[in-house]
Parts: C-alpha cells; sequence; structure tokens
C-alpha cells in the first residue's frame, strides 16, 4: 500500500513542480501533519510549517528550563500521529534476543531524570558566508529541558548484544517524504552504553508533545540534536556504523579547517556528534539604545561532552574580558544562564559573551566554515548606544506598573509622549517634576517614530 502511494508521489515529483497539490498528497499531508501549532507558543520564528521546523526566540535564553512551548523543533518529516494503544518499540539486529516492548512495560524499568540542551547541528546557519542551503537558523535552534525516562543501555541489556555490535540504529514512525530517505541514524555503542543516554517519555514533567516526539525520543546528552531521534519504535544494533543517507552524506564535518565554498571529499568529513561550547546574549538586544546606568547583559551557554567551564563578557568587542555569574545549576548536560552586571556609561559598545569548556576550548573569533554549516559557535556581538539619560528616573517612574515591553512597542513623536507622560502621571506614575523634561527627551529619543 504504502509503495504504492510513494511510486505514485514519485512520478508527481516528476511533474511541474507547482501542481504538487493534488487529492491523496493533501489527504496524506492530512494524515500526517495533525494540529499545526500544537503548544507553540506564538513567539517561536517558523522556519518552515510543513514539516514543523521552529526556532525559539532570543527571550528563551534567560530561562534556566525551556518551556516545551518554546523549544525549537526540527522535523525532517511530518509528525506522525502515533497510536499508543498500537505502539510498540522493536529491539533486534545484532542481539540474541529481539523482543518488542509496549511503553507501558518499558516504564517498568528504572526511571531516569537529567537537564539536558539539545542544539541542533545546523543551530547558525544562516550566519555562514557563503551562504549555504538549509534551514537558516539564527540562535534559537537550542533549548534545554528537563527529560525523563529509562536507560537505553537497560532496553539493550535485555536483547543480548553481540560482541560484534559497534553501533545501535535508531528508527522513528516517521514517514519520508517523497522519495527523500528515512529519517534513521546511529550511534557508536559507547555513547548508547553511557548511563546518561536515555529513551525520554517526559519533557518538563508532561509526556513528549507530538512535535517533539511523542511517545518515546532518544536523548543523547551533549551531542547534536541529529542523534536524539523522534518517535522511536525501531532499535537495532549494527557490526557497523549505519550507512543511510542521514549518516553517510547528511550531517557530517570535516575532520580538518576547509576553505569557505570548497567542495569537501567525503573521506575527510565524520559525523556530527558532540556540540561546542557556545554562549547567546539574550539582553540587550542588538541596535538597542540604552540609559547609562547599571545594565543587565544575560543569557545562557553550554558546551557538548565537555562540560562548560565559564563564561566571559567583554563591552569592548573584545578587548577585556570579565567573568559573568553562571545562574542555573542543573547538572552537567544543562545550560547555564549568566549574568552580567554593567555600569554603562554613554557612547557606542560592541557587547561579546565567550564560553570555554573545561578543556580549555574557547568560542573562535572566525567562522569555520564547513560544507552544510553546522556548529556554529562564533563570538556574537551586540551593538549598543549608551544614552547619557536619566535611565533611573525612567526606571522608576516608568516601570513599576508595567515592563517596558509596552512602552518599547510605541514609536510617538515628542508632543505625543508630552501626552502619554502626562496621561501616566494622571495614573500614578511618580516623576519628579525636574525631571519630566529630560524623561520626555528619554522616551522620545528612545522611541520615536
Ligand atoms: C500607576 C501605574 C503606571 C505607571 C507608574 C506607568 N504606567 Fe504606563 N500604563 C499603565 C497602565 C495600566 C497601562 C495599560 C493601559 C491599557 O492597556 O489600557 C499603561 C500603558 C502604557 C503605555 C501604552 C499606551 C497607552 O497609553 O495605553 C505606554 C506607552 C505607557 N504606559 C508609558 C508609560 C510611561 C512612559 C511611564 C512613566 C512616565 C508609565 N507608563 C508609568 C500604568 C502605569
Amino acid at each position: 500500500m504504502y509503495s504504492q502511494l510513494k511510486l505514485g508521489r514519485r512520478s508527481l515529483f516528476g511533474m511541474a513542480g507547482s501542481l504538487f497539490v493534488p487529492n491523496f498528497a493533501a489527504s496524506l499531508a492530512a494524515q500526517m501533519t495533525g494540529p499545526l501549532v500544537e503548544g507553540k507558543s506564538p513567539s517561536m520564528i517558523i522556519h518552515s510549517r510543513r514539516p514543523e521546523d521552529y526556532e525559539m526566540p532570543l527571550e528563551g535564553f534567560l530561562q534556566a528550563i525551556t518551556p516545551t512551548e518554546l523549544f525549537y523543533v526540527r522535523s525532517h518529516h511530518y509528525t506522525p500521529q502515533v497510536d499508543l494503544e498500537r505502539h510498540s518499540l522493536r529491539v533486534g539486529g545484532e542481539v540474541a534476543s529481539p523482543y518488542s516492548i509496549t511503553l507501558r512495560d518499558l516504564k517498568k524499568l528504572p526511571r531516569i531524570e537529567l537537564v539536558g540542551v539539545m542544539e541542533c547541528a545546523g543551530n547558525g546557519r544562516g550566519f555562514y558566508t557563503p551562504r549555504l542551503p538549509g534551514l537558516q537558523w539564527t540562535h534559537g535552534g537550542v533549548g534545554n529541558a528537563r527529560w525523563a525516562g529509562v536507560r537505553l543501555a537497560d532496553v539493550l541489556k535485555t536483547a543480548n548484544v553481540r560482541a560484534s555490535t559497534k553501533h545501535i540504529l535508531f528508527d522513528g514512525a516517521d514517514v519520508a517524504i517523497g522519495s527523500m530517505p528515512k529519517f534513521q541514524r546511529s550511534i557508536p555503542l559507547k555513547k548508547a552504553m553511557d548511563p546518561d543516554t536515555m529513551l525520554a517519555f517526559e519533557m518538563n514533567g508532561k509526556p513528549l508533545t507530538p512535535t517533539h516526539g511523542f511517545p518515546l525520543r532518544l536523548i543523547v546528552p551533549g551531542w547534536g540534536g541529529d542523534s536524539w531521534v523522534k518517535w522511536l519504535v525501531g532499535i537495532q544494533a549494527l557490526d557497523r556504523e549505519f550507512d543511510g543517507f542521514f549518516m553517510k552524506t547528511a550531517y557530517r564535518y570535516p575532520t580538518k579547517p576547509v576553505v569557505p565554498g570548497t567542495a569537501i571529499d567525503p573521506a575527510q568529513m565524520k559525523p556530527v556528534e558532540s556540540v561546542r561550547a557556545k554562549s547567546v546574549i539574550a539582553m540587550p538586544r542588538d541596535n538597542a539604545v540604552i540609559g547609562q546606568g547599571t545594565t543587565r547583559i544575560a543569557g545562557a551557554a553550554w558546551s557538548g561532552e565537555v562540560p562548560l567551564a565559564k563564561v566571559e563578557v567583554s563591552t569592548d568587542g573584545g578587548r577585556s574580558w570579565s567573568i559573568a555569574r553562571l545562574t542555573s545549576s542543573n547538572g552537567r548536560w544543562a545550560w547555564q544562564t549568566w549574568d552580567y552586571s554593567w555600569n554603562a556609561t554613554p557612547g557606542s559598545y560592541r557587547i561579546q559573551a565567550r564560553a570555554t569548556d573545561a578543556n580549555g576550548y574557547s568560542q573562535p573569533t572566525e567562522q569555520e566554515w564547513n560544507p552544510s554549516g553546522y556548529l556554529w559557535n562564533v563570538i556574537q556581538t551586540v551593538r549598543v548606544e549608551v544614552t547619557p539619560m536619566l535611565s533611573t528616573t525612567y526606571r522608576n517612574s516608568c516601570t513599576s506598573c508595567h515592563g517596558e515591553d509596552i512602552i518599547r512597542g510605541q514609536k510617538l513623536t515628542r508632543s505625543q509622549w508630552e501626552r502619554e507622560v502626562d496621561k501616566m502621571m494622571r495614573w500614578g506614575a511618580q516623576v519628579p517634576t525636574d525631571q519630566k523634561t529630560s524623561l520626555i527627551e528619554y522616551l522620545s529619543t528612545r522611541f520615536k517614530p
């Protein structure tokens, strides 16, 4: 049945691309996609609705744990609707005792939990030059959630993996689009047996949502999201690395630096595994105009297999660095939120943050270009203008009843700001009389048409 569909679709692809809408393709899509915006925050950056690819907005980097509705989504194929009644996980391949197990029985194994950061291998691809095809992720192809499930090692032990086993292959319930290859990936046995490598059924204390892999997804702490296979239905022990498209061709990274824009011999490429030390500045925003005084610089940082050691902040474009305070403690696989209190004086600044891992590896200042645009971790620069205005009055008078966001959205003229301040003062805003004029000046400089 399915192979017929596949053939049909293949011949359709042969026709003019714009005709790719009709009947069965549409009904197949309707079967496979499910509700498009299930559990997704409206503030997410949408790269694609079908299949679903959503990026976390910058404010997500201020949270120690990423709420599920802000957590990035990367799907090569449509989200399958898995029927739990009929779902089971097959464990086979190079094993003495292949078996199938339902989610209910799987949950009888010892439960484990960890907070882990998952970053898409292609996160930051949109920053590479020359440009590359693929989703143009900026910063938010990453998230940090609390995962709960069982050890992959426990599931493999029951199957009695043969000594010949080198890799473990994972297969999801998703169905390949058109004649594209299935999304299947393998990881080396050593990583598979790591006590923190998990088959997760919960994310942030709730069952996984369909876009995040319901009912079961692989958690490979420290490694790129390409290994965190969703919608698991099959696990196979292999006597070699899997040789399907998503291992052999996609998700590979040059073993040595390469000249930007050149083609690379596949023999010089290895699979993406660990992600690298990286930090993102969530506040202030690029091109912000801020009042002088104490300013909070904050964001999140992580590294892969090697734990994060420190985050430093520079406000002079990388000439001098100061240690930022790490503000979360969710274990070695989690990202760390960080904070730095800056005494901003008037002028133009280039703010940077730099993560360093326990091996002493720090984020680079130059891109390490590679043909698929993976593992971007160049130090981010945020340009800000500090104005000599009375930020303190503004803060005290204007951000007590509401946040700055309601003000930031305004683009008003000076006389409109005069009326606005008068209105707020009638409503209870306390503005010292001798500072009213400079406050209006401040507002009409920062938030103008
Ligand atoms: C006593 C509480 C309070 C203080 C203090 C206050 N505001 Fe407001 N402001 C409000 C409320 C309430 C709203 C929302 C009104 C609504 O949504 O209907 C608001 C809304 C706004 C808006 C949105 C546009 C509008 O008119 O609804 C702007 C802009 C604004 N405030 C600016 C300021 C500025 C500038 C200051 C400092 C001078 C300030 N506010 C201080 C209560 C306050």
